[in-house]
């Protein structure tokens, strides 16, 4: 390992001076994660024990999850009023819907009698009613009806209420954040409205979506799926299968550190573009984004990626350190949909390398889980040129789980 003088003389003293420090041996010591915190070229990718502990994850849904704006569906989801889904999220049980009044709402699923789940899958309703006792909400969640209450000393429905949680939309795409005090989602979102404006997102519509529960950590997940290192070994069958000659990814990183990155690749090196696509571009795309796919994160949860044709999305679910459950969405314009030959060109040539593309990253984030639970296993150094993205997203994670503070001298 060769690190400059000045970063290996900060290690050292900062060490020295943990020793001074009670919190040291905790997990959460910022000193276990100064080689992280040092420029890409030096820098070493996290250790495997923020993978694997459960106080860590804990520390993850307090400071990241229970702060940010998170992707809980798209607005087509629930067109009409009263449509709902059910979506666990962060430890959180909630429903998403469409009110009375059509304004998107997202309301707690825990009955507040004895906590029953109010409600399950996706549906359409006019009340919510409880499987349990009856307790009846309005889709605001205020409590409407509760039987066999007359007698309850000071009982007052409006005390009963479910609670909202801040829903707001953008380009189609629905978010929840559970902190009253976080910034709009627009404010949050910096310029990336602006930069895919031309996708009009808010005109697409989903056409297809897989479901997978796979036994790795949410961050191997999303370090993945940001990268194009892995490609050429892992997609190796999907590359030979659907896109003979295809040699590497051109991934060029922009955007703002700490809300959103983007890679790009070359379509002619193409993954998601089918050699023989008889679908349409959207149109009014710049001549860059129609020769380029656009692989975005805006932290810390939605993935997307953007060909010139449509764009697909990863929805994750962290269920325990350990689990994680991705939902992975296809939408393309309504006006590509409505084409004769949509449902047969999607179904011959879209969906079946997708498909196998998460397969593919699906069970290499196994591999890894598996490898890094072992006792000897040791972060290694990232590559300057090709994870960028992962070294960002790992200082991300850190800010936020620890502290932005990266004074070694405290
Ligand atoms: S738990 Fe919902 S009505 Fe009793
Ligand atoms: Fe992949």
């Amino acid at each position: 390992m060769f690190l400059s003088q000045t970063s290996e003389q900060h290690i050292v003293n900062s060490l020295a001076n943990s020793d001074r420090c009670p919190m040291a041996d905790s997990i959460f010591s910022p000193e276990k994660y100064l080689t992280t915190r040092l420029p890409i070229e030096e820098a070493h990718p996290l250790p495997p024990s923020v993978y694997t502990s459960r106080e860590w994850y804990e520390r993850e849904m307090e400071t990241i999850f229970h702060k940010r704006w998170l992707l809980v569906t798209r607005v087509e989801e629930i067109p009409h009023r009263g449509d709902y889904v059910r979506v666990d999220i962060a430890g959180e049980p909630l429903i998403v819907l469409r009110d009375r009044e059509g304004v998107i709402r997202t309301v707690s699923a825990s009955c507040r009698h004895r906590a029953s789940e109010l409600a399950t899958g996706s549906g359409n309703c006019q009340v919510l009613v409880c499987p349990y006792h009856s307790w009846s909400y309005s889709l605001k969640g205020e409590l409407i009806g509760a039987p066999g209450m007359e007698e309850a000393l000071n009982f007052k429905k409006s005390d009963h209420n479910l609670p909202n949680f801040r829903t707001e939309t953008w380009a189609g795409f629905v978010f929840v954040n559970f902190d009253d005090n976080a910034a709009s989602l627009l404010d949050s979102l910096a310029n990336l409205p602006e930069r895919f404006k031309d996708y009009k997102m808010e005109d697409m519509r989903v056409t297809k979506k897989w479901e997978n529960r796979f036994n790795a950590n949410w961050k191997i997940w999303v370090e993945n799926s940001r990268e194009g290192y892995h490609v050429p070994t892992v997609h190796r069958e999907s590359l030979d299968t659907y896109y003979p000659g295809a040699k590497s990814t051109v991934f060029q990183p922009e955007g703002v550190p700490g809300v959103y990155a983007i890679n790009s690749s070359d379509n002619e090196n193409g993954l998601y573009v089918p050699r023989n696509k008889t679908l349409p571009f959207i149109e009014g795309l710049s001549e860059q984004d129609r020769e380029r796919t656009h692989f975005m994160v805006f932290y810390p949860h939605l993935l997307m990626n953007l060909p010139p044709d449509r764009i697909t999305f990863h929805q994750y679910f962290p269920e325990g350190p350990e689990w994680t459950r991705i939902v992975t969405w296809c939408c393309f314009p309504e006006k590509t949909i409505a084409l004769e030959n949509f449902e047969q060109e999607v179904e011959d040539k879209y969906y079946p390398p997708m498909a196998l593309f998460i397969k593919e990253d699906k069970d290499i984030c196994e591999v890894v889980q598996r490898g890094i639970v072992g006792r000897s296993a040791r972060p290694g150094r990232y590559s300057p040129t090709q994870e960028q993205t992962v070294y960002e997203f790992s200082n991300y994670v850190l800010d936020h789980v620890i502290g932005t503070d990266k004074s070694e001298d405290t």
